[in-house]
């Protein structure tokens, strides 16, 4: 009998620095059952000699095309789907112009600045007839996928009350040069967009069954310190009572027990060295002894959110189930509410 060959993906990389380096490493990473071959055909970088010191740092391939400015990739026909690891405010722009070359798009979180940024990038995708997705990657780990199962369907601890997720890594921003995406406003800077947005995430992923359907009230606070938010906090209202604490701080570090969800019956607490990297959760019903999930897998786990667009692309869809584009809208449309109600503004909003 034939087997079906593994659906094939070849890459463009955009953007040299720290994340397409990590989604590099993991997409080369030789693994047991792969669902998909994952090619790196381009390295593009704001200058030649930027992308080729990438590509001898992350060596992937002797037929890889290394270029010196992102629109000679776009226009690279080898390219299949383009993959964005640049600062929040190039997001729009360097989705647009993947997307108006004909390109898939993986663009990393938070997707763009705000929600009206988001729509635009979706609707010109869907003009193009191409697939597009927010790299928000903890979504596609296996242990989420084994939490929301226990939490949603087998309903381990009951009726779910609250969520409380924090995501802080202290930064020493005066160390930083005024261009740093970290500390730079006009690059998309600040706590929310950063690292709330996994916060959020887990909030949502605990407290929602299905995605959306509910839009929660939100109550938010934002410190403002050199035009950046440094900390945020948000709570999440929805009916019956029902909610949700999102916190980041760029001040402060997180507890390894970073996620704590309380149902009628018990509650969970999720682990891991940070709130993007889940490793394990303990599940305690009352009056049984607690039940811990542990996962281990090679690398960092960004393989699994690129073989699931490999997969969608083979089977011609122009979006993902687990991060869905309404729920991308959605997620960056609280973020806007977050950011009104905190003082976030970005200086392109300033002039809109
Ligand atoms: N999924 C995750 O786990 C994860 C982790 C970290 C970051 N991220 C996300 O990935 C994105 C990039 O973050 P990063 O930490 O990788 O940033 P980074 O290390 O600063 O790299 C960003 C890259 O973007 C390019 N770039 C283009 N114009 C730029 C400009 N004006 N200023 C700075 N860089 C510019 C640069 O490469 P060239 O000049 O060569 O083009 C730079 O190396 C953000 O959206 C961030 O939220 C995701």
């Amino acid at each position: 009998m034939l087997e079906h060959p593994l659906p094939s993906l070849r890459w463009g990389i955009i953007g040299t620095g720290l994340i397409s380096s990590w989604f590099v490493e993991d997409l080369i990473l030789d693994r047991p059952n792969k669902v998909a071959n994952h090619i790196i055909q381009a390295i593009g970088g704001s200058s030649l000699q930027k992308a080729q010191v990438f590509f001898e740092k992350y060596p992937s391939g002797n037929n890889v095309s290394v270029y010196g400015s992102y629109k000679e990739l776009y226009e690279d026909p080898n390219v299949d789907i383009v993959y964005i690891g640049t600062p929040h405010a190039l997001h729009k722009t360097n989705c647009l112009d993947a997307i108006r070359a004909g390109k898939h798009v993986l663009c990393e979180k938070a997707f763009t600045l705000n929600s009206a940024e988001a729509e635009e990038v979706i609707a010109e995708a869907e003009r193009q007839g191409v697939f597009v997705m927010e790299a928000m990657w903890t979504r596609f780990m296996p242990l989420v996928e084994k939490l929301r199962e226990l939490l949603h369907q087998e309903k381990a601890i009951g009726d779910i009350h609250r969520a409380s997720c924090d995501f802080s890594l202290p930064m020493d921003l005066s160390s930083f040069p005024s261009t740093s995406r970290l500390k730079n406003p006009a690059l998309g800077a600040g706590s929310l967009l950063d690292i709330g947005i996994y916060s959020l995430t887990w909030v949502i992923l605990a407290m929602e069954t299905n995605f959306g359907h509910e839009q929660p009230k939100i109550l938010a606070s934002q410190v403002i310190r050199d035009e950046i938010d440094i900390a945020t906090t948000a709570i999440l209202t929805y009916s019956h009572g029902k909610q949700g604490v999102v916190t980041a701080s760029l001040s402060t570090t997180s507890p390894s027990s970073f996620c704590r969800i309380e149902g009628a019956k018990g509650f969970v607490i999720v682990d891991g060295p940070a709130a993007s990297m889940p490793q394990s959760f303990t599940v305690h019903v009352h009056n049984q002894e607690p039940v811990k999930y542990e996962f281990k897998a090679p690398g960092r786990g960004y393989y699994w959110e690129a073989d699931a667009v490999a997969l969608d692309i083979s089977a011609n869809k122009k979006g993902n189930s687990v991060m869905p584009l309404t729920e991308t809208i959605r997620i960056m449309s609280l973020m806007d509410e977050i950011r009104r109600q905190g003082g976030a503004v970005f200086p392109i909003e300033e002039t809109v």
